[in-house]
Parts: structure tokens; sequence; C-alpha cells
């Protein structure tokens, strides 16, 4: 099996000198492609934390990161914006959905960012919505629908460009 993602000695530090707050000590793992991993722990134990260095929106402190075989902790700005988005997938814990945009627009807008030739699009989206029972929803704007099924949005976002890593932060929460 593949590896796609692979923690090594990762430490997070917050704050400077005389303030500091380790939100990160010392963690390893590695999980498979296919693989489901859940993860579980106290409130401020570094779940997000440790979430956002995995997603390359934080940075790590000590330790690697290594995804489909690249280690993240060494790519510049502009590298990890592309690999960002051609290879992650989010769900965030208050989904980030765009009020301006509609439901379709909201989920078209992982294959725009990566250049999905526009003829192809409505299918894609189409597809996936009908997938995740949202596909009645399409021209609909966010605060017209309700909290799962805004979840299920930002879920058919996180995926439609099928990305190889899929992250998410509590998204089976209170919408
Ligand atoms: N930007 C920051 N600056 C300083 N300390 C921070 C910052 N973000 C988080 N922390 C601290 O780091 C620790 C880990 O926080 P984190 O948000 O990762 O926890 P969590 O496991 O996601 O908690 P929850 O279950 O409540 O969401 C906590 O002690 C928190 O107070
Ligand atoms: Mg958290």
């Amino acid at each position: 099996m593949d590896t796609i993602l692979k923690l090594e000695h990762i430490q997070k530090y917050y704050g400077n000198e005389g303030n500091i707050t380790q939100a990160i000590k010392d963690i390893s793992f590695s999980v498979e492609t296919g693989e489901f991993l859940g993860i579980m722990g106290a409130s401020g134990s570094g779940k997000t934390t440790m979430l956002n260095c995995i997603s390359t929106i934080d940075t790590v402190s000590a330790g690697h990161i290594f995804l489909a075989g690249t280690d993240v902790t060494e790519l510049k700005e502009k590298e990890l914006a592309r690999f960002r988005r051609e290879n992650l997938g989010f769900v965030f814990q208050d989904f980030n959905l765009l009020d301006t945009l509609t439901v379709s627009e909201n989920i078209a807008l992982a294959l725009t960012i990566n250049h999905v030739p526009a003829a192809q699009i409505g299918e894609k989206v189409h597809e996936i919505a009908k997938t995740l029972g949202i596909a009645d929803l399409l021209g609909k704007y966010p605060y017209q629908v309700s909290g799962g099924q805004k979840q299920r949005c930002a879920c058919a976002r996180a995926v439609v460009h099928k990305p190889k890593l899929i992250l998410a932060d509590e998204p089976t929460g209170d919408a």
C-alpha cells in the first residue's frame, strides 16, 4: 500500500520567549491510501493545530510532514499554494462557504482554481451534488439552506476535484 501521509516527530510551539505554549509534543504516525483516520482528544489537546500543519495552512516548529511523498515542510509559499489546491480537500469546522455564491458555484470553486475546463465543470458539480443528495439545492445560496445541507455542500466542494487527501475538522459537528 502507498503511504499518503507521514508525520515525523512533529512539534508546534505558539508564542515567544516567556510566553510559550507547546501545542504539539512529538507526534509521529502514517496513513495509507484508502485509510480513514479519526483523531480524538480533549479540548486544547492540539487537534486543530495538527490539522492546520498537515493542511499546510500553518507551519511546524520541528519535524517533517510527507504528503504523497513530498516533504511539505520544505516547500516555499508559492509551491505550497499549488500543492494544496491540487492534492488536498478541506472541510472546515464552520464550512467556509461563500455567501455571495450559490451552492453550485461554491462547489465549482474547487474546480475553477484548478483550471478544469468550464465545459466539464457543470457535469462534475452535478454528479457530486447528486451523490450527496443536494442536487435540488444547486441554485440556492448558503443562507437559504439548512446546516446539514451546508455541511454536505462543503463536503462536495472538498471532494469534487478528487484530492489525494481529505482533511476535515469536526465535519460531523453541529451545524
Ligand atoms: N494561535 C495560537 N496562539 C497561541 N496558542 C494557541 C493558538 N492556537 C491554539 N493555541 C493553544 O494550543 C493548544 C492546542 O489548541 P488546538 O486548537 O489545536 O486544540 P484542539 O485539540 O483543536 O481543541 P478543541 O477540541 O477545543 O477544538 C491549546 O492550548 C491552545 O490554547
Ligand atoms: Mg479544534
